[in-house]
């Protein structure tokens, strides 16, 4: 696929068919998104690929313990509350998905069945534990900088296999969890998961086209 056509087509999904995702097109994928540059060339990431009955537990764990009131338990800090602007953009994504999946803003149970959702990481047959070398952990922001440019590259990659992807804090909420059952090694950091498999053509929320500032919004030109 034209990498133009890739970047401005893709969009986040949210619901999957239940067929499984070859482990040789997972490798080419993670392969191509491991071209992704690093500070220095360091290549601080990692990548843990769950399927069947491990990901299945971790999608218990995460959403029982979310169910009963855990508190998140993350491995990096937590963004807080979006406000201003961020939250403006935040809610208006909301408003789209739940537009598209017919969740009326009033009720309350569709709403908790969509946040579940997300902790259960979209049901998808795949999902990618993105992981940091915590020997960085305490060297400034720069390996969330580093695994941001390796993700977006994965889902890429992904998506022009015709093959769609969802990077889901919500995955990783409860972290021991993760770590747990994937077998995470100490000496790395868990920073996310992408939730990743064939998109069900037939879920609303798979059509949504979230927005986007201009270049006049996000850009100076200086010295033209
Ligand atoms: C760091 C990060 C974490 C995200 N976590 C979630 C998540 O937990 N649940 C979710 O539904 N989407 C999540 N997303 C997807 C964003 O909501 C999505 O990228 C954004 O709304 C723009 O939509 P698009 O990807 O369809 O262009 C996350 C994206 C990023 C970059």
């Amino acid at each position: 696929m034209d990498l133009d056509k890739a970047i401005n087509e893709r969009r986040s999904i949210r619901g999957y068919k239940p067929d499984p995702v070859p482990r040789e097109m997972l490798e080419e994928i993670i392969a191509l998104a491991n071209r992704a540059p690093s500070s220095m060339n360091t290549q601080p990431w990692h990548f843990h690929v769950l399927t069947g009955e491990p990901l299945e537990q971790v999608r218990r764990g995460n959403s029982e313990r979310m169910l009963a009131g855990v508190p998140p338990q993350r491995e990096i800090p937590d963004h807080g509350a979006y406000t201003g602007v961020h939250r403006d953009r935040q809610v208006e994504i909301a408003k789209q998905l739940f537009a598209a999946m017919g969740i009326a803003r009033d009720d309350k149970v569709m709403r908790q069945d969509w946040v579940m959702r997300g902790f259960r990481q979209f049901d998808a047959p795949v999902s990618i534990v993105v992981t940091f070398d915590r020997m960085i952990e305490d060297q400034g922001t720069i390996a969330h900088f580093d695994l941001g440019a390796v993700t977006y590259g994965l889902v890429l990659a992904a998506w022009a296999r015709g093959l769609g992807a969802v990077i889901n804090g919500q995955g990783i909420m409860q972290s021991p969890v993760v770590r747990e059952v994937a077998g995470i090694p100490d000496d790395e950091v868990i920073l996310t998961c992408v939730a990743l498999g064939w998109p069900d053509d037939e879920f609303a929320a798979n059509e949504v086209r979230s927005n986007r500032r201009t270049v006049g919004e996000t850009a100076r030109f200086v010295g033209f």
